[in-house]
């Protein structure tokens, strides 16, 4: 501001007239380093507002007889959903009727408008008393639409949107995940399903720890970002990063027009519509969906599937919306011991496989709602340490893997159960339904609908996510602005 001040009147001699204060932005702008958004309005014309953007998000928003801006659509939907997105180092003037971009020299550049297909209506808490358990209620309709026309009825998947050369797709020989917080779980969850269904090697790593380790990254391949948002400054960096390698880059994204897409080669929306709540619920979801959308994808591109088997893991797909409602109808059980519980001080969380990641993410939960110190640990790592943590009465949270699954990995995990009940746990489990084996170990048991065993990540989240929001609610906490977080991280 000082610097703009400055500019303003020292050097352009203090006239707002003419677009003087379009100009002292671009002056400023170009003396400018790093990441920004500035917005400038001055007094003697308050009609108009200047605003400019480098690696950092601004959106603008086009009504009838007025303007916004916002650092992402839905600080504007209830307005309009006409926006158009500023390209990198840009700078906009508006009035209300008026919209003039240029870039950081005073050339005239061209916004791209887009229309925003959310209801604005689910912007709000539609009844419920927080974003954050209206958009735990969301979940079913978030795998739903993000399903929604991606595939014929033969199940041969369509994502024409992706634009990038089947040929291309077809060389690749590995895929690296880069995102943070939710999102790097739901990477982790995926990682399982792409190897299994393509064979193709994948790594997930998280956007800041990657471009600092000198990873190995070519032509052949395939970048998959991860981001709700699409304006992570750590993930946008990564996946830069990766570009400059030659590194082919799809983005996952909830947010139409965000930075990150923008810059990638290809995105796959997924369609979990505004997610208002710091912390992450619905967009986990539709992630995981998404990205088993791309992994089914490429087994198909790739022939390491036959239709058939596409078509039936589709179909199971599908049948998950439903499940997922029929976990949030019994919720009332999984509540209750959430709120019963505001005064444990640490709760530990094991699963194994694709439950891991499960249960770091119900770790994560409760950290950000609840601020409780909580860990997810691989099941089978508990022996390797872990397990020193257990004293009489620690609650521990097992995701147990289905009983019909291979490899016998649920005989291992309910022998964790009893391990950590040996030295005094408290167990909840949650286990698929008919699952009589978990019952003799566990003080509570949450049942989840039979799934296949990749996609039951998509049902054991969810108890765990309504029991850190009954938690952290329990304990009068604000659950969808929780302290110290911020819904896009736009910093380093
Ligand atoms: C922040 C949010 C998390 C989110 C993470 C990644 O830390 O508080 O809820 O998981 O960023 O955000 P993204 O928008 O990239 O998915």
């Amino acid at each position: 501001a000082a610097l703009l001040g400055d500019i303003y009147r020292n050097q352009l001699g203090g006239d707002a007239s003419n677009g003087g204060l379009t100009r002292a932005m671009q002056l400023a702008c170009q003396r400018l380093e790093g990441a920004f958004t500035l917005l400038a309005v001055h007094a003697d014309q308050p009609d108009v507002v200047v605003a400019a953007r480098r690696n950092s998000p601004l959106v603008v928003g086009l009504g009838d007889g007025e303007n916004f801006l916002g650092s992402d659509v839905s600080g504007f939907i209830d307005y309009t959903r006409r926006a158009v997105e500023l390209g990198q180092d840009q700078i906009v003037t508006i009035t209300a009727d008026s919209v003039e971009i240029t870039d950081f020299y005073g050339a005239p550049a061209e916004g791209k408008e887009y229309h925003v297909d959310w209801d604005p209506a689910s912007a709000e808490k539609g009844g419920f008393p927080s974003f954050m358990e209206k958009e735990i209620h969301d979940q079913p309709d978030a795998v739903r639409q993000t399903l929604l026309g991606r595939s014929d009825i033969h199940g041969k998947l369509t994502l024409d949107e992706l634009r990038v050369d089947p040929e291309l797709l077809k060389h690749v020989n590995k895929i690296i995940v880069l995102a943070c917080g939710t999102s790097a779980y739901a990477g982790q969850v995926a990682k399982y399903a792409i190897e299994h269904w393509c064979r193709i090697p994948t790594e997930v790593e998280l956007s800041h720890e990657f471009r600092y380790r000198d990873p190995i990254v070519d032509e052949n391949t395939l970048i998959v970002s991860i981001s709700q948002s699409g304006e992570t400054m750590d993930t946008l960096m990564a996946v830069r990063y990766a570009k400059e390698q030659g590194a082919k880059t799809v983005s996952i994204c909830n947010t139409n027009g965000s930075t990150i897409p923008r810059e990638s080669d290809a995105v796959l929306y997924t369609h979990a519509g505004p997610e208002i709540a710091v912390a992450s619920t619905k967009a986990f979801l539709a992630q995981i969906t998404a990205a088993y959308l791309l992994g089914l994808y490429l087994a198909q591109l790739r022939g390491n599937k036959f239709q058939g088997e596409i078509k039936d893991i589709l179909a199971d797909l599908g049948k998950i919306p439903a499940k997922v409602q029929r976990i949030l109808d019994n919720e009332a059980q999984i509540k209750e011991l959430g709120q019963s519980m505001a005064d444990a001080k640490s709760v530990l969380f094991l699963g194994r496989h694709v439950g891991f990641p499960v249960a770091m993410e119900g770790a994560l939960k409760l950290k950000e709602l609840a601020y409780i110190h909580a860990e997810g640990f691989a099941a089978g790592e508990l022996k390797h340490g872990p397990i020193a943590l257990i004293e009489e009465g620690q609650p521990v949270f097992v995701v147990v893997p289905s009983p019909r699954g291979r490899d016998s990995l649920h005989a291992k995990v309910v022998s964790n159960i009893q391990e950590v009940r040996a030295r005094g746990a408290k167990t909840i489990v949650i286990a698929e339904e008919g699952d009589e084996a978990v019952k003799a170990y566990a003080e509570h048991v949450f049942y989840i609908p039979e799934t296949p065993t990749l996609l039951a990540p998509l049902l054991a989240t969810v108890p765990l996510q309504i029991f850190a929001l009954a938690l952290a609610s329990a304990k009068g906490y604000d659950v969808d602005q929780p302290r110290n977080l911020a819904k896009s991280v736009t910093v380093e």
